[in-house]
């Protein structure tokens, strides 16, 4: 039994939901499970969209030969190879071996790195598309828009006249099952799924904003009624899909969303959470409301580089270890600045028992950015913050409070 719903007439959404996986591509902890989702157009021509991961294979086929009845299946379109979407192009190709591949020239290539040994010759020409063609299915007609490096170099998205719809790949995409809503406009998106959706694209997209700018400025030109995504929730209302693509612009220009702070330490015994704790009441008590604590050993990075990019201050806590820098927040800021982290007024703590280079080098990695600030010179802390430390500590408070006004 399964239930395939339409996104749009002659439109349907064939994916399904893996709440087994404990890591998406082996690194970002899946709390809730993770959605793949393909999309099926019946039309004079049937064209499937994309396909999903092989633990959901089964389902999936199942899915496709429901939707499709008795018609053949005449395009199979491959927007993006990763092998959460891939891994079932070859049992597609073996139940349909008369339809034609869709895709661009670096797809196939890369399609065939990763499957050598399946000879996709067999199974008719590929049709090889560029930027912009067309392929006519009868009342819907599917334009290709490239997406560079969003977030791999044969990402294509597809524009569909008819519905108006925006198959975008990853991008757009959230982790988190689906609790038997397929959209946005079915679901509190802001309360439940907005941290998922952040924390993807802070994952997954962060680090080519300037490829995400750049296909924003394609889509600008479409009048865009909806947008589906290969994870996570549809947006089939004009208002959603402009709500997601707002967040977009923001976020690939790595712009705040909302004023407020993310201190983060590392801390053997907990003298620098110590200080990051009275600071972080010191800010609330200066009428801060968004402040987030993190210690950096404890929390993957995936959420706290969704939330220095959520909001506009940092506090980087930065010990020594053998007179370097704490090994943990050494890999956590070199992370962050992968993802291109920038436009941030920040604050350093420092601390030291006999001597490291703990402040030059979280210095060194955070000078990737272009535009990220010290507001005010660093805490300097000797293994524990003395009593008369407070008042510094205050002073700190006041410098990033006013920022954050
Ligand atoms: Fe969902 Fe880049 O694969």
């Amino acid at each position: 039994m399964l239930v395939n719903r339409e996104i749009s007439p002659g439109i349907y959404h064939v994916g399904g939901i893996d709440r087994r996986l404990s890591r998406f591509e082996n690194m970002f902890p899946l709390d809730s499970g993770v959605s793949y989702n393909s999309y099926l157009i019946i039309d004079e021509k049937t064209a499937l969209l994309d396909a999903v991961d092989k633990s959901i294979a089964e389902s999936f086929y199942a899915s496709v030969k429901e939707v499709l009845g008795d018609r053949k299946l005449d395009y199979f379109f491959i927007n993006h190879v990763e092998p959460d979407h891939c891994n079932t192009i070859n049992g597609i190709l073996r139940l349909y071996p008369e339809v034609k591949l869709v895709l661009n020239k670096k797809a196939f290539d890369l399609l065939q790195q990763f499957y050598r040994e399946e000879d996709y010759s067999q199974y008719n020409e590929p049709i090889i598309v560029k930027e912009g063609n067309v392929i006519d299915l009868g009342e819907h007609k599917i334009e290709h828009i490239f997406a560079p490096m969003v977030h791999w170099p044969e990402v294509t998205m597809l524009y569909e006249e008819k519905s108006g719809f925006v198959f975008s790949a990853d991008a757009f995409g959230s982790f988190k099952a689906p609790d038997g809503h397929l959209f946005v406009d079915q679901v509190n998106y802001a309360r439940d799924w907005m941290s998922e959706n952040r924390r993807y694209y802070w994952s997954i997209v962060g680090r080519h904003g300037k490829q995400v700018g750049a296909v924003l400025q394609k889509l600008a030109a479409k009048e865009i009624k909806g947008i589906a995504p290969l994870h996570g929730l549809v947006f089939r209302r004009p208002e959603d899909a402009r709500m997601i693509i707002e967040k977009y612009k923001l976020w690939s220009e790595w712009q705040p969303e909302e004023k407020g702070v993310v201190l983060v330490y590392g801390s053997l015994y907990d003298n620098s959470a110590l200080v990051c704790d009275n600071l972080a009441a010191l800010l609330a008590e200066r009428g801060v409301e968004n402040i987030r604590v993190y210690d950096v050993a404890e929390t993957h990075s995936s959420y706290i580089i969704a939330d220095l990019n959520r909001f506009s201050n940092a506090v980087f806590a930065c010990n020594n270890y053998n007179m370097e820098l704490y090994l943990p927040m050494d890999a956590f800021l070199r992370d962050l600045m992968h993802m291109n982290w920038d436009n941030r007024k920040i604050a350093l703590i420092h601390n030291q028992s006999w001597g490291g280079k703990a402040l030059k080098t979280a210095r060194d990695i955070l000078a990737a950015g272009k535009n990220i600030e010290e507001l005010c010179e660093p805490l300097q802390i000797k293994s524990s913050p003395a009593h008369e430390q407070i008042d510094d500590l205050r002073a700190m408070a006041d410098a990033i409070a006013e920022d954050c006004k």
